[in-house]
């Protein structure tokens, strides 16, 4: 399932109160999904209503291959809006959603043999598409301020004298998808600078772009290379409805037209046609824009009431991030706890989370681990941190007391 439970941890539904597993009264903070409070259920009635009178036998019938115009014109003049970023339909195609755009770049952009780079943490549900294909994935660790650039290159240097094609890098720089961490101005100009030195083609997964909780979001990598090297992933996923599975590609016309060409876009008739009239109809009435106002709001307060619990809670030692946007909040234990060991007595107590070390393509995140915040209330969250809380303060403590008997010990045999 889409950043859903890790399949090492119990089957959970998250709509109907946690009683698959044995796990009934359970707190997840485990879905990075959408509110499902938030989805317009009843705009999306009318919408499909609207889109079926008005076209229903084009909607139903298979479409273009880029993609239904009108809403391929209203993504352009959003990206105008939003971001002052001049694209036209050249440079944009329709896809079943973000994972799709993905496992297209991954079909038509790599070899089998090369290596595709991702960062450390990454979306595991990212990595599990990319494994699909006959490449070799490496890490590029990442700190407070997003993909350590240095690091890229020298790992570029390191595949280069092994004689290795690096194929892309995946990235999500906004908002990120496991850290909630998101790629600095200056940072995205030295990345965007090493790629076109390197001849290194970036894909940019920007799905939670939109979703912006205070300040103002860096300008895109796509932006900022001119559009050159980068395919850009985008998506109503997070900003509309999941089940839609509608998002879009942005990138320069000889690219665009790569995809738009490909077999399976021919094959298929387009990414969802009906749904991308009936979106279409959706955004044409002017509902997208309060949508997400009103997304922002709702993420807003439960981020807040997140770090709120955090900071309140304070457990010792323990250091996580502050997402200005998106739906996570990162956290890295002190040594020697183990986010697997926390885990464990968490969810006997009734909390759940993912543990970090499923977010990482070549190892890591013993000590890391992933809190969203858009699936759950304000009382869930806060209940959920004192939870866990209290679990980590209790390992820490019995932790340091090993550690303590241990160094004793250690000393003894030194003197
Ligand atoms: C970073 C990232 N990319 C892509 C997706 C999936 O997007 P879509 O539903 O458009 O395929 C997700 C969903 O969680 C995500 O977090």
């Amino acid at each position: 399932m889409p950043d859903g439970i890790p399949a090492s941890q119990p089957p959970f539904d998250p709509l109907e109160g946690a009683q698959a597993g044995g796990l009934a009264g359970a707190i997840p903070f485990v879905y990075g999904h959408p509110d499902p409070d938030l989805l317009p259920v009843e705009k999306i009635i009318t919408a499909t209503e609207r889109a079926l009178r008005a076209r229903g036998r084009l909607a139903l019938q298979y479409g273009p291959e880029q993609g239904y115009g009108p809403l391929l014109d209203y993504l352009i003049g959003k990206v105008e809006r939003d971001e002052g970023l001049s694209i036209t339909r050249a440079n944009i195609v329709l896809c079943a959603g973000a994972a799709q755009g993905l496992d297209t770049a991954a079909r038509l952009f790599t070899c089998p043999g090369d290596v595709v780079l991702v960062e450390a943490p990454s979306y595991h549900e990212a990595i599990a598409t990319l494994r699909d294909h006959p490449v070799k994935l490496k890490q590029v660790p990442m700190d407070d301020q997003g993909l350590v650039v240095e690091a890229l290159a020298e790992r570029l240097e390191a595949l280069s004298q092994a004689g290795r094609r690096v194929a892309f890098l995946y990235t999500i720089p906004t908002f990120q998808n496991q850290a909630g961490i998101t790629l600095t101005a200056e940072r995205r100009e030295a990345l965007v600078e090493l790629a076109a030195e390197q001849g290194l083609l970036l894909v940019e997964d920007d799905v939670y772009r939109d979703l912006c909780f205070e300040g103002q979001v860096p300008p895109s990598l796509y932006e900022l290379a001119g559009g050159r090297g980068v395919i850009r992933l985008g998506s109503f996923s997070k900003i509309l409805a999941a089940g839609l599975r509608l998002g879009w590609i942005i990138a320069k016309p000889e690219v665009i037209q790569r995809i738009v060409s490909c077999g399976l876009k021919g094959n298929e008739g387009g990414a969802n046609p009906f749904v991308a009239h009936v979106v279409a109809a959706f955004c044409q009435e002017g509902w997208l824009e309060p949508h997400i106002a009103q997304l922002v709001a709702r993420y807003r307060t439960r981020r807040d009431a997140l770090l709120a619990a955090l900071e309140q809670e304070r457990p010792d030692g323990v250091r996580w991030t502050r997402p200005a946007g998106g739906f996570f909040v990162w956290l890295t234990l002190p040594e020697p706890l183990e986010a697997e060991t926390v885990l464990a007595t968490a969810a006997e107590r009734g909390v759940l989370f993912a543990p970090g070390v499923h977010f990482f393509a070549e190892g890591g995140g013993h000590r890391n681990l992933r809190l969203p915040f858009s699936f759950l209330s304000e009382a869930q969250i806060a209940e959920g941190v004192r939870t866990l809380a209290e679990v980590i303060k209790e390992q820490g403590s019995r932790g340091a007391r090993k550690q303590g008997s241990y160094e004793a010990q250690s000393s003894k045999v030194v003197v």
